[in-house]
């Protein structure tokens, strides 16, 4: 049995949102933590007793620095080192590299890793929530600049209409009345505060075969979507409505953003050790809507989020600023992001929730 630190010091290692590799002095790996088996995507299982090299076939960083650090005896510690991982994608990270003296020789190498992205996104989540409170004030500030006039113009359309002795000229009236009360409707619809998510479980690749199906309805021209999910994702707990709607504005601004022969990619996969809105995830599912068409205008990138902001003269500019709420309200995150020439949006929807949410 396992004496009381131990557990501690094992349980520490467990909930780390660094990876930890550990390393004999043959270069062997001894141990590795969730976290590592979650960065590099491997299990602890396969790895298990394999050199750096072989952990790491194409980053050679990797063991040319962890050679020299035991060689050595000294830390080495490097920041944004592309990783390569085995489904040939390639992410940043940071490292550091320890070895640990036993007297003047190295017994064990330690490496730690983490993603320089996660900081990234930590930073860019922050920019998020300020802009979703900005945006609720400045709704509310507009709806009533919009809601006081809008009193005026219905009560005189009603005085217009009993001074009128030609009927045909109701039509209008009828018009500047009706009108009012639709834009009066919306504006109160806007304003509410956001519905609770009523959570049930739900199959997200269902979920994503109906919204591409109403995609494809919507559009007489045939659109090139291509389908890359990871069969393994679980049900998740979530408002199907609300998640419907969100996935829907990203997949209509990516239709509305491509060319006629352009291509559009849904994606999923699961992420491990994530934190979203200060809370760490032990796992997460990403779904990405990729797109090759020009990304946002750089000259509403900023405030693309923010409601009523557009880019399109036809746009309402509240596709983005709802599917935000919508996911924010799960627990997650919507982020954007340009690269190799196509445009992401990802969602980023924790797994597991806790009780009451
Ligand atoms: N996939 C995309 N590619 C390029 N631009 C986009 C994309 N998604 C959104 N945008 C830009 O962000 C703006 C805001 O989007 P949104 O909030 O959905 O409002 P709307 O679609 O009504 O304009 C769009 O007008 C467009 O300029
Ligand atoms: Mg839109």
């Amino acid at each position: 049995m396992m004496n009381r630190s131990a557990e501690f010091a094992a349980r520490i290692q467990e909930n780390l949102a660094t990876a930890v590799l550990l390393f004999d002095k043959d270069l062997h790996l001894l141990s590795i933590n969730s976290a590592g088996e979650g960065l590099l995507s491997v299990s602890n299982k396969r790895v298990s007793g394999m050199t750096p090299k072989q952990i790491w076939p194409k980053s050679s960083f990797f063991y040319e620095a962890i050679q020299r650090s035991l060689f050595s005896g000294s830390t080495c510690i490097e920041r944004g080192v592309d990783m390569h991982l085995n489904n040939n994608q390639k992410i940043k990270v940071d490292c550091m590299i320890t070895p640990i003296l036993n007297g003047e020789s190295p017994e064990e190498i330690l490496v730690e890793l983490v993603d320089a992205n996660a900081f990234l996104r930590v930073m860019q989540e922050v920019n998020q929530q300020t802009v979703q409170e900005a945006a609720k004030e400045s709704i509310q500030g507009m709806a009533h600049e919009i809601k006081n006039p809008l009193g005026g113009i219905r009560g005189a359309a009603q005085l217009l209409e009993r001074e009128l002795d030609n009927k045909d000229l109701f039509e209008y009236t009828q018009i500047i009345i009706n009108e009012s009360d639709r834009l009066r409707k919306f504006i109160d619809r806007m304003m509410t505060p956001s519905v609770k998510p009523a959570k049930d479980e739900m199959n997200i690749h269902e979920v994503l075969e109906y919204i591409i199906s109403v995609v494809r309805a919507e559009n007489s021209k045939s659109l090139n979507i291509v389908k890359d999910y990871d069969p393994s994702i679980p049900d998740i707990k979530a408002d199907r409505e609300q998640i419907i709607q969100a996935i829907l504005n990203l997949l209509r601004n990516a239709v509305q953003a491509i060319d006629k022969d352009g291509l559009i990619t849904v994606r999923t996969r699961i992420q491990r050790q994530v934190t979203i809105q200060h809370r760490l995830n032990r796992h997460i599912i990403v779904v990405d809507i990729i797109d090759d068409g020009p990304g946002i205008p750089p000259e509403i990138e900023a405030g693309a989020f923010y409601p009523m902001i557009s880019g399109r003269a036809e746009g309402t500019g509240l596709g983005l600023s709802i599917a935000q709420q919508l996911i924010q309200s799960h627990g997650g995150l919507i982020n954007y992001e340009r690269r190799d020439s196509n445009t992401y949006f990802s969602i980023l929807l924790p797994l597991e929730q806790k009780n009451g949410q």
